[in-house]
């Protein structure tokens, strides 16, 4: 045994997870997904990428695995398709694949009116936040459980604190997300399975996430972060066993403020923020009045 493998070693016992464990990404081609991946090769732990086919997958998996000196696997299929997630676990059972580590972090949403949007938009915006957490989850739940110490992250939004007008699918499903984690994490607190729910203002990832932060002026650069800040700071508080990770003290005092404010002035806010980068061009602000329903 090499010097590099028994350093790892005793690093991954310091995190409470065995050599040769994997951590399963969803989304990991790119972007926070791709970011989280760096964090934990650089934990020394093995990887598991899953992303749509043609996404640059394989190529992500090869430079992390030469850069980091990791097991790198990657599963291409599309998870809101019939079929998506029981592909992937069909591969992690055929090959024996040992999971302590779940981030579903792959997710999708549109920025318009919700009458301008389509069902196609909405259907794959619920099947892929919400509906492959769920089976994904379900699936490797009794294989975390049988682990020494395992972890799930799911992936959500600070859309998940408020009804967001030109977002209206997204945000219930980020809810949806933020709701499950938690009620999940209770069912679990007996086990060696520590459940985490990750809701981040603004990231800096595709080129639509920037656009759409550029859009929103100094509120956005205020609130917006890089990528493998976002990550640095989750797999953190994911290993200290966080509830819900909200990174950024601004983004924290967002919550709280949003929280505590009259409703009627969150919505009125959020719904001209996001009315500025809607599809379709500059959409109508609706009045206070119409947004209280007075
Ligand atoms: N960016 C933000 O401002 C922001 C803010 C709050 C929350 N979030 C949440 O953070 C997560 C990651 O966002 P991001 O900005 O990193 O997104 P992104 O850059 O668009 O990356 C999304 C990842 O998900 C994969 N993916 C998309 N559809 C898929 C499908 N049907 N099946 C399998 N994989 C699929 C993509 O694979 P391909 O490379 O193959 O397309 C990609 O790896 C999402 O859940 C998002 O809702 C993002």
């Amino acid at each position: 045994m090499t010097k590099k493998y028994l350093a790892k070693e005793s690093h991954l016992d310091n995190l409470g997870l065995r050599a040769g464990e994997y951590a399963l990404i969803t989304g990991g081609s790119q972007g926070l997904g791709r970011a989280f991946a760096e964090v934990l090769a650089r934990h020394a732990i093995n990887l598991i990428l899953v992303a749509l086919p043609a996404s640059g997958l394989a190529e992500a998996a090869l430079s992390l695995s030469r850069q980091y000196d990791v097991q790198t696997r990657y599963i291409e299929t599309d998870l809101a398709a019939d079929g998506g997630v029981e592909a992937v676990a069909r591969i992690i059972t055929q090959e024996k694949l040992p999971v302590s580590v779940l981030i579903n972090n792959a997710g999708t949403s549109y920025n318009c009116r919700f009458e301008d949007s389509t069902i196609d938009e909405n259907e794959a915006c619920i099947l892929l936040n919400t509906l492959a957490v769920v089976k994904m989850t379900h699936f490797l739940l009794p294989y975390l459980k049988q682990c020494h110490r395992a972890y799930i992250l799911n992936v959500s939004s600070m859309a998940a604190f408020f009804p967001m007008p030109y977002m209206p699918v997204y945000a219930p499903t980020k809810a949806f997300i933020l709701n499950f984690s938690l009620a999940l994490r209770q069912e679990l607190n007996h086990t060696p399975v520590r459940v985490s729910v990750l809701c981040p203002n603004g990231i800096r990832t595709c080129r639509r996430s920037t656009d759409k932060i550029k859009a929103f002026g100094w509120i956005g650069r205020l609130t917006s972060m890089e990528a493998d800040d976002v990550a640095d700071y989750t797999i953190q508080k994911m290993l200290e066993g966080q509830a819900v990770i909200i990174p950024g003290i601004i983004n924290r005092a967002i919550r709280l403020v949003g929280h505590y404010a009259p409703q009627a002035w969150v919505y009125a806010v959020v719904s001209a923020l996001y009315s500025r980068t809607a599809r379709g061009g500059k959409a109508k602000i609706a009045p206070l009045s119409s947004v209280t329903g007075e």
